[in-house]
């Protein structure tokens, strides 16, 4: 967090229209008025371990009962469920093979070229079973992390399933990030194996993967990765290794298609996921067996209020926390049908999200506001061409959504018959946090409502002392939830800097910081305000300051850098970065060319900057510290307000006004 972040509020919403659930749907669901939601969470509030005792021991199958509910003794470190020996792996099919869900589509995939792939509960615990049985001839043991590099393929999926089911626990690298941060993450999580693809198909491109995984192991880079596992989608020639390298068509269509899940700790590692924070590298965000699990799923039921004919869709890619949570973990748990796309729209068919969801009949369609932003910037005349009569309720998620584009989303995709539930989480909560129920709660467009049961969210001063209505404030969650990440893999230190030190009540007491703004209007409504840290958030992308800044100066060229975001249309954020050149550098058009292909290169084309301003001096204090308030100012062409007397020298200003 830099000193001198500070909170405002651009403009003070003025929505004033509400939604409220119609009585079919209210009717239709599990969770059907406001004061149903209201008695859930008074009971949570009453009785925590009461309620989510009986939330675990009835939504989830155990090997073995646990003793304890939570164990808080030495916050901010929780237990959930100690004792319990249970499997995600087993929650998400084998349990289902006993009834009718058997031979019911757990997974409809497509690929951007129009292949489609299905797989029933039996079909989808088979390939999983074989794929768990090929990591054990790897030599992948329970405690083994196995890295994902992946396209969105079934795979993917397939792959995580049967990482949980051997008790390894996975690290899921976005497949668009760079072979250097590939590289960085599997020596941070001493990866064993890493599962990758030869490439996948976006946006009417082939992306190459197994290069950037040969790349990233390069010169014994990373010496924990003994074995890789090669899917073939794109057909592209890769390079071999002889003894490290194995094509999953030929390792895992020989093993047995059975596996037993190996019975698991509650507090076991399920996975490792990388994160950006405000400060350093990436941040490698642990979550655990049960608390995870049961938090994907109980969120997924609710806010999805998930019905047995109900086919699924979310956007987003398996290398995010939505992807774990929404695509594959919650709805699988529940039994639910989950559809997965390959690839995006793109010039030669702009309306391929509308298509599949004629095609699959898809009745819940969850994305994210930059998506939605680029699809009303096109026009309704796309959608329009679509049957989405099937569908009967939307979500978003991953940035603030406008009530423009919420408005939008509603009429144009929803027919307005659908509820829009903008859910507010992070890599960190695991899952939901603060979202409407489509059959309880009024919604206003552009507020994500209310936190759910169980989760005591405020919005608070640096003393952690509630503001008032209306009025900024941090973002906070004031008790332990079983999803909550368990710490930062390799830094527990961290995890308690970053997360629970950083705002101490005067009571003492453990709070949570979300990192993000918020504020409160006079019904109680929650209404996010994006990040009040360093992070930027590019289409719903998490990006830190500092890894682009430390990106831009490993360049030769560079001396300084540092990193804003300014407000974007489309993009949500769009990434400025001001940097000062080694003597003797000039600005010119190439420079800003290679910095930003270096940029590519360090992290991954999403980082690349917008705009590069190259000036001889940034602003700093007399300390010495970038006054990033400044830049952010300067990059959204707005007036330097507030206080400029720390500045060490204000000529820099004045110069980089010009
Ligand atoms: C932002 C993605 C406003 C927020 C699930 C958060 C949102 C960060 C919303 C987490 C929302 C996510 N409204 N902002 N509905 N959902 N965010 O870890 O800034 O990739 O801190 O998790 O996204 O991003 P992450």
């Amino acid at each position: 967090m830099s000193s001198d972040s500070s909170i405002k509020i651009e403009s003070v919403l003025q929505e004033q229209r509400i939604f409220t659930p119609s009585k079919e749907i209210a009717d239709s669901s599990r969770i059907g008025s406001f004061d149903e939601y209201q008695q859930m969470v008074d009971a949570a509030k009453t009785d925590p371990e009461g309620f989510w005792g009986n939330a675990a021991r009835k939504e989830l199958h155990w090997f073995q009962p646990f003793q304890k509910v939570l164990d808080w003794s030495n916050p901010p470190f929780a237990r959930w469920f100690d004792g319990g020996k249970t499997n995600i792996s087993f929650n998400c099919l084998d349990r289902h093979l006993g009834s009718s869900k058997a031979d019911k589509n757990a997974l409809i995939w497509e690929g951007e070229p129009g292949d489609v792939r299905t797989f029933t509960y039996r079909e989808l615990h088979q390939e999983v079973c074989r794929a768990a049985n090929a990591l054990k001839t790897l030599g992948v043991e329970k405690g083994d992390l196995v890295a994902l590099y992946m396209p969105m393929i079934p795979e993917a999926a397939i792959a995580m399933l049967a990482c949980a089911r051997i008790g390894a626990p996975h690290s899921v690298v976005f497949g668009g990030f760079s072979a250097e941060a590939l590289r960085d993450r599997l020596i941070d999580g001493e990866a064993k194996v890493v599962i990758t693809a030869d490439g996948g198909f976006r946006k009417d491109k082939v992306v190459p993967l197994k290069p950037a995984v040969d790349a990233a192991l390069a010169d014994g880079a990373c010496s924990t990765v003994k074995s890789v596992l090669v899917v073939k989608r794109t057909n592209q020639t890769v390079e071999f290794e002889e003894g490290r390298d194995n094509w999953w068509h030929e390792l895992v269509s020989i093993q047995e298609a059975d596996c037993p899940a190996e019975s698991m700790d509650s507090e076991d590692r399920l996975f490792v996921l990388y994160t950006s924070g405000s400060t350093g590298k990436p941040k490698g965000v642990v979550h655990t067996t049960a608390g995870y699990n049961l938090w994907a799923h109980l969120t997924f039921k609710w806010i999805f209020d998930i019905k047995e004919d109900d086919v699924y869709w979310c956007t987003a890619d398996v290398g995010w926390i939505t992807g774990h949570s929404y695509i594959v973990y919650g709805p699988l748990s529940n039994g639910a049908t989950t559809v997965m796309y390959e690839g995006a729209p793109r010039p030669s068919n702009p309306g391929a999200f509308w298509e599949l969801i004629q095609k699959h009949r898809i009745t819940i369609f969850y994305t994210a506001p930059t998506a939605i932003r680029a699809f009303m910037k096109s026009g309704r005349s796309i959608p329009d061409q679509y049957d989405m009569n099937s569908l009967r309720l939307l979500g978003t998620v991953g940035e603030p959504i406008n009530p423009e584009a919420w408005i939008w989303y509603r009429d144009v995709i929803g027919g307005s018959r659908c509820p829009v539930v903008d859910t507010w989480w992070q890599t960190e909560t695991g899952g939901v946090m603060i979202s409407p129920l489509p059959g309880a709660t009024p919604t206003k467009p552009g507020s994500a409502t209310f936190p759910l049961p169980g989760i005591e969210a405020d919005v608070v001063d640096m003393n952690g002392e509630s503001v008032q209505t209306d009025e900024g404030g941090y973002l906070v969650v004031k008790n332990p939830w079983p999803g909550m990440m368990r710490t930062v893999h390799g830094n527990p230190q961290r995890f308690r800097d970053s997360y629970w030190e950083y705002l101490r009540p005067l009571d003492g007491s453990y709070i949570y910081f979300a990192g993000d703004g918020a504020r409160r209007d006079s019904d109680g409504y929650f209404w996010i305000m994006g990040r009040v840290d360093d992070v930027i958030n590019v289409s719903g992308h998490r990006l830190g300051s500092m890894e682009i800044e430390s990106a831009l100066v490993s360049h030769p060229a560079v001396s300084e850098a540092a990193v804003v975001g300014r407000p974007d249309d489309l993009k949500g954020e769009a990434i400025v970065a001001f940097v000062t050149l080694e003597t003797g550098r000039v600005v010119n058009e190439q420079l800003i060319k290679d910095l930003r292909s270096h940029v590519g290169l360090e992290i991954g084309p999403i980082a690349k900057p917008d705009e590069i301003k190259c000036s001889d001096a940034l602003p700093k204090t007399r300390s010495g510290k970038i006054m990033r308030r400044i830049l952010r100012a300067l990059a959204a062409g707005e007036e330097v307000s507030g206080d400029t007397s720390t500045l060490e020298d204000r000529s820099v200003l004045d110069k980089l006004r010009e």
